[in-house]
Order: structure tokens, then C-alpha cells, then sequence
């Protein structure tokens, strides 16, 4: 968990001729300044919705690296054990973003004097805007995540999100954010994988995906 500094480590800040000295931080603030709401934190901690164990971190880690060229992987075995690859790599790295990003696991442009936190949020409303979702339409999110931007733009625009993903550990973690957020009666999940979606037509009024699936096998066969 985030520690607050010293206090005495905070230099006081000019202000108009004045001279003040910043107070600590809560660390409720310390959470909200990187995304992540306290029940989220505490949830992290107490370990709510984790897939893999401590014991499991080592031989995923071990697994992983073997698909990647350093070790001797070859581009051909990554392709075809894509699966295992990509959830290896969110089992491990999923509570690491939640932690030090948020819940949204993409960038945004970033205007000065805008926050990482406005960035992202005015990006997924932008999305929505172009998409031209209306209340009521339903929606699919391809690629998901832990849900980040499937609740704040079915907040936005009052839709119902599914969220596709194939990784079980953001899927438990995302229904528990939608529980806490209060949108579990409109927004769900469904554990796929988006190379053979299980939907048939017109199922969903409008579809898009946010830096998810550049981890397809075979983007053109996706498209
Ligand atoms: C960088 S994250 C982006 C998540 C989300 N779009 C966001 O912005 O918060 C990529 C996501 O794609 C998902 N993903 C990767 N390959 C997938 C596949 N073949 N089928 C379904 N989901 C996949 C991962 O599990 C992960 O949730």
C-alpha cells in the first residue's frame, strides 16, 4: 500500500508571498489520486477475487518468459498457445495496474494540467460520443479488462455494457468493482475469447475495443 511521506519531507509551497505547508495526505486521497477507490484497495489486500496464489507466481512467471524469444520462444509457439500467454501475463500484472493505474487499463491523451485519472475519463467519454450511444442501447466492451471503461461509459450514457474477456481473474474482479459501482444489473461479463465470439448478429447496438486486441494471433482474421 501507498505510504505518505514524512510530513517533514513535504517542502512548503510559495503561494502569493505566503508560505504554506501541505498537510498530509489521507489515504483515501493517495487511492483516489491513482485510481483506485479504498474498498478496491482493501479488496487487493485481502486477496477478493485473486486467482493465483503465491505459490502459482513462480512457475507463471517461468512460463511466461519461455514464450518470449530471450529465452528461445519461438513466434509460432506464441502464436498458437496465445491463451495461455496473454492470461499468464494478466494473471500476474492485473493487480500491479489496478494498484499503480486504476481500473482503466488504457493511456489517453493528456492535455497540461490534466490528471492521468481526467485523461482516461474523457477518453472513454469521448468513445461514447462517437460510438453515438443513447440510453437503453446494448453494448459490447471487447477485451475488457477488469471493467474500467464499461462502467464509466455505461454511467455516461446510461447503456448496458457486457464486457468480453477471457481472463477469469479479471472477470471475478470486474463483477465485484460492478457490484461496489452499482451496475450489476445492467453490465456483465462474459468469459470468451474475442478470436470466436459467441454472439450471434445484431446482438449488441454497438461495439468497440480499448488496446485489447493487439494481443489477436491474427488481427486481419479478427477484423
Ligand atoms: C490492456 S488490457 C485492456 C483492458 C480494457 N480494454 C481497458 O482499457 O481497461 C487487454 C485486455 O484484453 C484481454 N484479452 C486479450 N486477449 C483476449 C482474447 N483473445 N479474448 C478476450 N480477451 C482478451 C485481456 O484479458 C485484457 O483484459
Amino acid at each position: 500500500m501507498l505510504k505518505p511521506p514524512p510530513a517533514s519531507s513535504i517542502p512548503p509551497l510559495p503561494l502569493a508571498g505566503r508560505r504554506l505547508t501541505p498537510r498530509r495526505p489521507l489515504s483515501r486521497e493517495l487511492f483516489a489520486a491513482n485510481g483506485m477507490s479504498r474498498t478496491g484497495a482493501l479488496d487487493l489486500a485481502s486477496g477478493v477475487g485473486g486467482k493465483i496464489t503465491k505459490d502459482e507466481v513462480k512457475s507463471a512467471v517461468d512460463d511466461y518468459e519461455k514464450y518470449h524469444g530471450y529465452y528461445g520462444g519461438k513466434e509460432e509457439a506464441r502464436k498458437s498457445n496465445y491463451t495461455d500467454m496473454v492470461n499468464k501475463y494478466y494473471d500476474l500484472a492485473t493487480s500491479f495496474y489496478e494498484y499503480g493505474w486504476g481500473e482503466s487499463f488504457h493511456f489517453a491523451h493528456r492535455w497540461n494540467g490534466e490528471s492521468l485519472r481526467e485523461s482516461i475519463k474523457r477518453h472513454e467519454h469521448f468513445l461514447a460520443l462517437q460510438l453515438g450511444l443513447k440510453p437503453g442501447m446494448k453494448v459490447l466492451d471487447v477485451g475488457c479488462g477488469i471493467g474500467g471503461p464499461l462502467r464509466e461509459i455505461a454511467k455516461f450514457s446510461l447503456t448496458s455494457v457486457t464486457g468480453l474477456n477471457n481472463n477469469e481473474y479479471q472477470i471475478s474482479r470486474g463483477k465485484e468493482l460492478n457490484r461496489v459501482a452499482g451496475v450489476s444489473g445492467t453490465c456483465d461479463f462474459v468469459k470468451a475469447d474475442f478470436m470466436k465470439m459467441p454472439f450471434s448478429d445484431n446482438t449488441f447496438d454497438a461495439v468497440y475495443a480499448i488496446e485489447a486486441t493487439c494481443h489477436a494471433p491474427d488481427p486481419v482474421y479478427l477484423n
